[in-house]
């Protein structure tokens, strides 16, 4: 299933003087990536719904990697309101921001609306990442070259298999957890083409924005649907998914990689390990792209009142 690794973990180039932030790195792929940041140098925002699990996260890696320019900042990808605030204190902290991971994600959820009243998965894997992204964005021109990575997966090919569109994707109706996040995922790459459009209609060339499946790897993520202390989930885990050392590759390769820059990778969908992918025909319409840009600008001006905007 798996190339053979043309990037490994030692490939990512000294970070001095750089800052990232990592969403969903209190666990998982993210949590390694902010590892493997901070080991080489940069300053690391870990983001975290739970003080207790960021603080933790903190901690841990500023234990493993000796940099102690590791920071918690509360963020709740189900609450529109916490991601304005979370990019309020960032601002307020920080004039710089180099490489943003949207790596958070759900899965298999049941049925539940957000503090905004949107589906989960949709609030957390797409529009909250699109807010946090739109209100970062200058500061992201203003410290380019920069790198943007929306970590999407290989479910975004459940989207084959359904009409679900965004005119019916809040509704209880029809809903199949699967899907679901099938279409969130696609919705990933979806924004990384329509944003990458968008910046180079307007000249933006110092913005490196792509997405990527981490593979099928062990993580927490299947905790809505299975017991992670079944039989089940202890054998998947162990013996059919890859370690999160290997998942973080692909998105570290995206974030850091020199040759990003060189081959001027934008918009692409990457695959393990650190391959160009093949997205489906749904993910790769223009017309989605701009539609699900479009639907996402008006529900953010209707759910935040001050919402101004993309910048473009
Ligand atoms: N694992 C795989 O096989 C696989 C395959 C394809 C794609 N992916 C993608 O990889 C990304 C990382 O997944 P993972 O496998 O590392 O999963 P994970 O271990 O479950 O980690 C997910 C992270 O997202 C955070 N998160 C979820 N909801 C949040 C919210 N409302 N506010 C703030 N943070 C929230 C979690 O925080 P809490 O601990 O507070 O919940 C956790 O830190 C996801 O986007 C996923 O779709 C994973």
């Amino acid at each position: 299933m798996f190339s053979s690794k043309h990037f490994e973990l030692s490939d990512i180039p000294d970070l001095s003087g750089k800052v990232a932030i990592v969403t969903g790195s209190n666990t998982g792929i993210g949590k390694v990536c902010a590892i493997q940041l901070a080991k080489k140098n940069c300053q690391v925002i870990v983001p975290s719904r739970s003080e207790d699990k960021g603080l933790a996260a903190v901690a841990d890696i500023k234990a493993i990697t000796g940099n102690e320019k590791v920071e918690f900042i509360k963020l709740d990808l189900l609450s529109l309101q916490s991601v304005k605030a979370f990019a309020e204190e960032f601002k307020s902290k920080h004039d710089k921001l180099h490489i943003l991971i949207n790596n958070a994600g759900i899965m298999l959820a049941p049925y539940s609306l957000s503090e905004d009243g949107l589906e989960s998965h949709f609030a957390t894997n797409h529009v909250a990442h699109y807010y946090l992204t739109m209100q970062l964005l200058p500061t992201l021109i203003s410290s380019g070259p920069s790198r943007i990575v929306n970590v999407s997966s290989f479910g975004h090919n459940f989207t084959l298999v359904s009409s679900r569109s965004l005119d019916n994707i809040n509704d209880e109706k029809g809903y199949s957890r699967m899907i679901q996040y099938g279409f969130t995922k696609a919705y990933n790459i979806l924004f990384t083409r329509e944003l990458t459009r968008r910046l180079e209609a307007n000249k933006i060339n110092n913005i490196y924005v792509n997405c990527n499946h981490p593979g099928v790897v062990s993580s927490e993520l299947s905790r809505h649907a299975f017991d992670q202390q079944s039989w089940f989930s202890k054998f998947y885990n162990n013996h059919v998914a890859i370690p999160t050392e290997k998942g973080a590759l692909t998105q570290l390769y995206l974030a850091t990689s020199p040759e990003v820059e060189s081959k001027n990778i934008k918009g692409e969908y990457y695959v393990p390990y650190a391959e160009p992918g093949c997205a489906n025909a749904f993910s790769k319409s223009d017309k989605n792209a701009l539609d699900l840009w479009n639907y996402t600008e008006q529900l953010l001006k209707e759910k935040v009142p001050d919402y101004k905007g993309a910048i473009f």
